[in-house]
C-alpha cells in the first residue's frame, strides 16, 4: 500500500489541503470518474456495510461524496451541504463521520479502495502522492472506535 501510518488516539493530526494542481491536472469530468471508481470499489469492499444497500440511496451519497472531493480540490463550490449546516467544510466533513463506528482497520480499507483507483490514474504521481497524503492524515480523524471498544471523537 501506498504509506499510511496507524491512528494513535488523540494525536494532533498535521493535514493539508491536497494540491490545486491535482486538481486542475484531472479537471472537472476526471475527479468524477475517479470517485465513482472509488464508490464502486467501496461497494465491492468489506466496508460497504456502511453504506446504504438501496442502490439509490447509495447513488446518492456517491454524488454528494463527488461534489465534495471536486470543492476540496479547488473545483467550483458546487457542495452544498457544508454551506446550509453553517459548518466549515472541513469541521462539518468531520463531524458527519461521528455516527459510524469507525476503526482504524475499516479506515484501512477505505484508503485500500483509493490507491486502487489512484493507481489506474493516469496522472504526475507527485500530484497523487499530495492528494493521498490528504487523504491518509485526514482519515485519521474520521477514526473515532478503538480495539479496546473506547471511543474519542478528534477535532481539528
Ligand atoms: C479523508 C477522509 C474522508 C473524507 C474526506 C470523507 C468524505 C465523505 C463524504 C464527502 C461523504 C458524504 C457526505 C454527505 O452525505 O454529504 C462521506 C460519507 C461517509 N463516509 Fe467518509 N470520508 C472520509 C473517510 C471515511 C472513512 C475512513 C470511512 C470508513 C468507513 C468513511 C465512511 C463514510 C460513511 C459510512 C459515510 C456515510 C454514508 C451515508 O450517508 O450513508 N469515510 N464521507
Amino acid at each position: 500500500m501506498y504509506e499510511a501510518e496507524s491512528v494513535e488516539k488523540g494525536k494532533p493530526v498535521d493535514w493539508k489541503l491536497p494540491p490545486r494542481e491535482f486538481y486542475e491536472a484531472l479537471g472537472f469530468e476526471g475527479m468524477q470518474d475517479l470517485m465513482y471508481r472509488f464508490y464502486d470499489e467501496i461497494y465491492e469492499s468489506s466496508i460497504a456495510n456502511f453504506f446504504p444497500q438501496d442502490h439509490e440511496e447509495f447513488d446518492k451519497v456517491k454524488e454528494k461524496n463527488t461534489r465534495f472531493f471536486i470543492e476540496l480540490c479547488g473545483g467550483p463550490k458546487v457542495y452544498q451541504e457544508s454551506a446550509d449546516s453553517g459548518m466549515e467544510l472541513n469541521e462539518y466533513m468531520l463531524r458527519i463521520h461521528d455516527e459510524f463506528s469507525i476503526t482504524d482497520k475499516s479506515r484501512f480499507e477505505w484508503l485500500g479502495c483509493m490507491e486502487k483507483v489512484l493507481r489506474e490514474t493516469d496522472v504526475d504521481q507527485k500530484l497523487i502522492d499530495g492528494f493521498w497524503d490528504y487523504l491518509e492524515k485526514f482519515s485519521r480523524l474520521t477514526v473515532n472506535t478503538f480495539p479496546d471498544g473506547s471511543k474519542y471523537y478528534a477535532n481539528l
